[in-house]
């Protein structure tokens, strides 16, 4: 009998959007990749060499738990360097992925009916990280005209006494939205009293506002990040936590107790992507840029409608609700009659219902040939 934690898990839509679609590619059918969260662009030659390089040299063993040393002190120098913070090696915990690393964090804050304050739409896979442990998600519907954005004084009321964590993230999958300074200043504000979860996942993936960190704005904060987008990095399955000084050490016992520790030789190759040029990096935003400007211009001329503009991740959120109320059926349609992967609203959430999500990690010409392709089925 399986637990009742699990029970009502759904699935990742996406996930099953892409494996029915790579089933139709084996079967020798053209499928243009819009729907995944992952750069198409390989990893630096010089992040593949470190790895190989460290493997060969024996580094294959446990490191220590939270992550080898030169990793720890590359992120904090990293994040110091970048927005003038003075965040402490120690503070930091290698996780095999932002996901790890979000489950060992909500594990260690969590009981049983316990809240966490999030935006709706939102990341997949918070709510289900959050009931999994018995605890509730706190939905703030957030409004496409108003950008997306997570309100402070919405959030204020919506503290309560179970209340644990509130959790942003910026730049945001999947609306694309970046949080100003004055919004995360507004926002750090109410972490006084209750901490902040910040997804920063994207981070570095900003094409229009600012890139910033919650660190500057309060210490009562939990930062998720890692390699997998500005890196190009998802199959190497590295990211990292960096928490308040006083909850390192349960995260490390957990760390020990459900992971061990982060394979070595990735860690290496971590240190490399920090510390080695950056110049993959520029370019690769560059292209981003250029691919989202495309997309935007190619899904309004189809007339789905983009009320707000995304300004860094990879993604757009579109309005298709004049194609039908669900957005599940309408993903699959897509796929199986115009051969194009996309991800339905409904992963984000009910507050996005009806949307469709693009992601723009893919060629111009893909992406060309994916809206050509849409274009004819809704309009044609
Ligand atoms: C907002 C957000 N957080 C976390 C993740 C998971 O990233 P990782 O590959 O580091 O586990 C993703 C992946 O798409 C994401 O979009």
């Amino acid at each position: 009998m399986l637990s009742c934690n699990v029970i009502d898990l759904p699935p990742f839509h996406v996930m099953e959007i892409l494996e029915r679609a790579q089933e139709l590619d084996r079967a020798g059918r053209h499928i243009v990749h819009l729907e995944i969260g992952e750069p198409d662009l390989p990893t630096a030659p010089h992040i593949c060499e470190a790895a190989s390089v460290a493997m060969c040299a024996g580094e294959t063993k446990y490191t220590h738990s939270q992550g080898i040393p030169q990793l720890r002190k590359a992120i904090a120098d990293n994040y110091n360097r970048k927005f003038g913070l003075d965040i402490d090696p120690g503070q930091i915990i290698v996780t095999s992925g932002t996901s790890p690393g979000l489950l060992s964090l909500f594990i260690a804050l969590l009981e049983r009916g316990d809240e966490v304050i999030m935006s709706n739409p939102h990341y997949a896979c918070y709510p289900n990280f959050v009931r999994a442990l018995q605890a509730r998600p706190h939905f703030i519907y957030t409004k496409e005209e108003e950008g997306f954005i997570l309100e402070p004084s919405e959030v204020c009321n919506a503290i309560n006494p179970k209340t644990k964590a509130i959790l942003v993230n910026s730049p945001c999958n999947p609306t694309g939205q970046v949080m100003t300074a004055k919004q995360l200043m507004e926002l750090a504000a109410i972490a006084a009293d209750v901490p902040i979860i910040s997804d920063e996942i994207y981070q570095g993936l900003v094409y229009e506002g600012e890139d910033h960190t919650i660190l500057e704005y309060t210490d009562n904060a939990f930062v998720l990040n890692g390699f997998s987008k500005l890196y190009a990095m998802t199959g190497w399955r590295l990211g990292y936590l960096i928490a308040p000084k006083q909850y390192v050490r349960t995260l490390q016992k957990i760390q020990q107790n459900f992971f061990i520790s982060t394979n070595s030789f990735v860690q290496h190759a971590g240190v490399a992507a920090l510390s080695g040029p950056q110049d993959q990096v520029f370019e690769m935003v560059r292209t981003y840029d250029e691919r989202r400007r495309y997309m935007l211009e190619r899904i309004k001329k189809i007339g789905l409608n983009v009320r707000a503009p995304p300004m860094g991740a990879y993604y757009i959120l579109a309005d298709a609700r004049q194609y039908g109320a669900s957005s599940l059926e309408l993903s699959w349609r897509i796929l199986e009659e115009a051969g194009v992967a996309v991800t339905p609203g409904i992963d984000f959430g009910d507050g996005a219902e009806g949307y469709l999500r693009f992601s723009y990690a893919n060629s111009i010409e893909n992406i060309a040939e994916g809206m050509d392709r849409l274009e004819k089925y809704l309009n044609g």
